[in-house]
């Protein structure tokens, strides 16, 4: 089970204190920051180097989605990711001539950027910045005025990222991420309930 975007402290002292009293394990995460997009503000550019072109994320990209990054439990991340790529908008940059995303960023269903990725090989070349300009051009053309992204505050290549992608930190706010496993729930119990 997991909270997201639990206002701290006094909401995630809440769930904390509920879920350690349900006994299992809780894990708080790092303290994280929101950052705020307004779409009616935000200039559309993005400045891709040579040899790459933008393009964006597909239900079969979610396998990819789960050897890059370990959010624990991939059976259930892979049917959530594929939903989110079949449903919702992505945005990716592959080098001229593949199909193989370098970097990306999807959508999550409750309005926020989510999953931004960019292969080790690739980093500190801008891509980060320019998938989030995409993303922000796309919703914005779908009728979207605002949307947000999360980071952990300590995640300076994504906080500073998404900043220069025109970004702006909601001040005194602290969402926390606040993970829960019942005592005794395995990953089959999990999926169990969503292939029924
Ligand atoms: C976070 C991540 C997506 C950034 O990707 P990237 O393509 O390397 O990012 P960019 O090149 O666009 O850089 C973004 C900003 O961070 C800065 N930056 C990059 N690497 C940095 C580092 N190691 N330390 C500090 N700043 C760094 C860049 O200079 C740039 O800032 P600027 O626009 O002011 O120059 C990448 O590091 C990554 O995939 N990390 C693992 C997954 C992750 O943490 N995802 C974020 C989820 S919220």
């Amino acid at each position: 089970m997991y909270f997201r975007v639990v206002k701290h402290p006094h909401d995630s002292d809440i769930v904390v204190k509920t879920c350690k009293a349900m006994d299992g394990t809780t894990t708080i995460e790092d303290p994280a920051v929101c950052i705020h997009f307004d779409l009616i503000k935000n200039p559309s550019k993005h400045e891709l180097p040579n040899g790459f072109v933008l393009s964006e994320l597909n239900e079969n990209h979610a396998e990819q989605l789960i050897q890059d990054r370990n959010f624990g439990c991939p059976r259930l991340n892979l049917l959530f990711y594929r939903y989110i790529l079949k449903n919702y908008p992505s945005a990716a940059v592959v080098e001229q001539g593949s199909t193989v995303p370098v970097a990306y960023i999807a959508y999550r269903p409750e309005g926020c950027l989510a999953l931004g990725y960019t292969n080790p090989n690739y980093r500190g070349r801008g891509f980060l910045k320019v998938v989030v300009h995409e993303m922000l051009r796309k919703l914005k053309q779908l009728g979207f005025t605002h949307t947000c992204g999360y980071a952990a505050a300590n995640n300076y290549p994504s906080v500073k990222g998404m900043l220069a992608a025109g970004g702006v930190i909601v001040e005194n706010y602290q969402p926390d991420f606040i993970q829960y496993i019942p005592r005794h729930w395995t990953e089959d119990q999990c999926l169990s309930r969503f292939q029924a």
